[in-house]
């Protein structure tokens, strides 16, 4: 009844990691291939994709206040359809709970998502999970940004107990190395100056023999790529390779999210984590040896069942002595199907709330106290976009703050020498500056 055949307009909105924004990426490229045009919102578009997340809670309870909002919609209602891991999740759950969502479509699979568009009068749901696929049907990339997203590993193994993502994206899966260096030219082609390696679980990335530290030199190798950066990496996986390519390859940036989750030993065990706070902070040790100005960002959850007093007190020690540059804190959510979601002594919210804000109150200290550091001094801002003001534009240091600074004549994709004029707790300002005889 509402087949698409002619052209329309889409939009994707986006909800959780990176890895989301880099299949929101592919879905645009996607549609567009196929003659569809991108609207300017969701409140415009003839079809709307929800990419959503499964993570917390409130993350996936999301996607049922966007349809609502979405329904409610004055006019011609659009094509509704639910992608990402609250799809792969709760699958044909969603059209009985939400009957106006006409598509549903799990993250490996979204490359069928043209001919399900087609097909929406049957309300299709595509859930599979044979990962490598999507990426040889999605063909060559056709756009990119100054820093674009490149996924080279999907899934994860680990299975720390409060966490979905085994169960939403699947088993840990690398891509071929050439496959992905082919797609990191492509975009190096189309304007990229940086490229963000992700994956659940990036740094176990190995296929045919090439591991992830020579993956990182061979991308470093291709013309135009003058940054790298990766995401997200669990510490069990931070290997002597991966730690020296750190000190040797330059291209790599000296920033990482290395997620501890927690400063105590004993709620790391109850979590599966396969680490301690000793040997987390070995790793710090041995990454800041090779490379000194290394800046660190983390994850934490706080509540997780059981977590007493003495345990949180360890999560603010492993914090003071870690000294991050930013890091994400969240109260525990207890997922269905998780192992945690099972233990006992699962904690009140009162007492996360309280927990939570006094680690977001360290973090932020810590945080500010990163970007006053920089004050002053002379670093590579690579531009990504356009600021509010005329001329002015907004990039990121080598440390991933964001900057703003006037640049008259200098556009996005291009690395401007900046002195650092002031500090604030999310962004830094400053001025370019003039080179004088290189
Ligand atoms: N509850 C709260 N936070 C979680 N995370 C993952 N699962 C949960 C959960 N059940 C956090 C972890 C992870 C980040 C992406 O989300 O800190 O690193
Ligand atoms: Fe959310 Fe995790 Fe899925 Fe990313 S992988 S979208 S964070 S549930």
């Amino acid at each position: 009844m509402r087949a698409v055949s002619e052209p329309k307009s889409y939009f994707v909105k986006t909800f959780g990691c990176q890895m989301n924004v880099y299949d929101s990426e592919r879905m645009g490229e996607l549609m567009e291939a196929n003659g569809h045009s991108v609207a300017a919102s969701a409140e415009d578009a003839d079809i709307v994709i929800l990419n959503t997340c499964h993570i917390r809670e409130k993350a996936s309870e999301k996607v049922y206040s966007e349809i609502g909002r979405l329904k409610k919609r004055a006019g011609a209602k659009p094509l509704v359809a639910v992608a990402g891991c609250v799809a792969q999740a709760e699958g044909d759950e969603i059209v009985r709970r939400a009957p106006a969502v006409d598509v549903v479509v799990g993250p490996q699979a979204y490359h069928k998502l043209p001919g399900l568009i087609a097909r929406a009068a049957e309300k299709p749901v595509e859930t599979g999970l044979p990962t490598l696929e999507k990426f040889a049907a999605l063909g060559p990339r056709r756009r990119a940004v100054p820093s674009s997203f490149l996924t080279i590993q999907e899934g994860c193994d680990k299975f720390c107990t409060y966490c979905v993502v085994p169960y939403t994206r699947g088993a840990e899966v690398s891509r071929p190395a050439d496959t992905v260096l082919e797609e990191a030219r492509r975009l190096a082609d189309a304007g990229a100056r940086e490229i963000v390696l992700l994956g659940q679980n990036v740094n176990a990335y190995r296929h045919s023999g090439v591991g992830f530290a020579d993956l990182i030199g061979r991308v470093a190798a291709i013309d135009g790529i003058a940054r790298i950066r990766y995401m997200t990496s669990h510490p069990a996986d931070m290997n002597d390779e991966l730690i020296a390519a750190h000190g040797e390859i330059s291209e790599l940036m000296p920033f990482l999210h290395l997620p501890v989750q927690s400063g105590s030993d004993r709620i790391l065990k109850a979590m599966n984590r396969s680490h301690t706070a000793d040997s987390y902070l070995e790793t710090l040790t041995k990454l800041r040896a090779v490379r000194p100005d290394i800046a660190i960002s983390g994850d934490f959850i706080v509540g997780f069942p059981g977590e007493t007093d003495a345990d949180f007190a360890a999560t603010l020690e492993i914090v003071r002595a870690t000294g991050y540059a930013q890091a994400y804190s969240f109260k525990y959510s207890a997922r269905p199907g998780t192992p945690a979601a099972a233990m006992a002594d699962q904690i009140g919210d009162a007492v996360m709330a309280e927990r939570l804000h006094q680690l977001q109150a360290l973090i932020n200290e810590q945080q500010l106290a990163f970007n006053a550091r920089a004050v002053g001094a002379s670093v590579d801002v690579l531009l990504e976009r356009p600021g509010k003001r005329l001329g002015q534009l907004i990039g990121k240091t080598p440390w991933l703050q964001s900057v703003h600074l006037d640049a008259v004549g200098a556009v996005a994709g291009d690395v401007v020498r900046t002195r650092i004029t002031a500090a604030l707790p999310n962004s830094l300002a400053g001025v370019r500056e003039i080179a004088e005889a290189a």
